[in-house]
């Protein structure tokens, strides 16, 4: 039996219950802890996290999971839940009203399913593999801009930028003179989700994490855009590069990364 309905409704009940908790805590000051000099974590992605893994382990009690706030569960299973369970934390820590939860699920090692929920526009993303891509119910796709001049693209920056030369500037300082505008909105889960649905026309970041990437990746291939790496190779989760766009510009994209690689 086809058990995608079940697993997809699953993420999007769990998805929507964490982020009705975000939007209530969003103005509360609760704790925030550091992992780094710029890299945040709140009492909300832990509670977030606590309550989709409640739901979606007592679902599906033999499957695995990896969750960015230290869940790792491996007993085997064929299916894996890959999830963020906030996406955009710092924004949420200063109550810039751009976060989401990601949610995919792995089936022997391919991500079948993406479920990204942005709670403060009640935006539910999703994907499943070889059905398409949608945004509350209706099907999206990717926009029809083919000239990078014309394009809006976004990006976001490493934790460690202040201490490591791989930071992303350079490609940044490249591609600002190039396209229409770039934006940095703060969840690399969203950008993806915006390439996805046209309001972007390509994304790139590097030393993102298989939690940020997962869902939204997958959500781009179902609306018809590309990814790979910087050199325009095989994409994978477990990379340290992504670049998706709406197939139009990708080789453009690869030309302008290739420049910052020599520089
Ligand atoms: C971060 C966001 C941000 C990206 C960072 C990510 P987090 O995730 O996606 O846009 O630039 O690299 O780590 O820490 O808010 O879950
Ligand atoms: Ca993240
Ligand atoms: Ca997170």
């Amino acid at each position: 039996m086809n058990r995608t309905r079940e697993y997809l409704g699953a993420a999007q009940a769990a998805a929507r219950e964490a982020g009705h908790l975000l939007r209530q805590n969003i103005d509360k000051s609760g704790e925030i802890f550091f992992k780094g000099v710029v890299d945040l974590v709140t009492d909300s992605d832990n509670a977030s996290q606590k309550m989709i893994f409640k739901r979606l382990s007592s679902a599906f009690p033999d499957h695995d999971f990896l969750a960015e706030e230290g869940l790792c569960q491996a007993k085997g299973s064929e299916f894996r839940w890959i999830i963020d369970p906030l996406d955009g934390t710092t924004n949420y820590a200063h109550r810039f009203p751009v976060f989401c939860i990601s949610t995919a699920l792995e089936q022997n090692g391919e991500v079948v399913l993406g479920v990204i929920y942005d709670p403060m526009r009640e935006e539910m993303f999703w994907g499943v593999k070889g059905e398409g891509a949608f945004l509350n119910g209706e099907k999206i796709q990717v926009s029809k801009v083919s000239d990078l001049n014309k394009s809006l693209i976004a990006t976001g920056f490493p934790y460690d930028l202040r201490e490591s030369k791989v930071n992303n500037i350079r490609h940044f300082n490249n591609f600002v003179l190039r396209v229409q505008a770039i934006r940095r909105c703060g969840s690399a889960a969203l950008d993806l989700c915006y390439v996805a649905c046209g309001r972007f026309d390509g994304f790139w970041e590097l030393k993102l994490n298989p939690w940020d990437v997962a869902a939204g990746a997958l959500i781009v291939k179902e609306a018809g855009g590309s990814l790979s790496d910087f050199q325009g190779r095989e994409f994978s989760i477990y990379g340290s590069e992504i670049l998706a766009t709406n197939s139009l510009i990708h080789e453009e994209m690869v030309k302008v990364l290739e420049l910052g690689k020599n520089e």
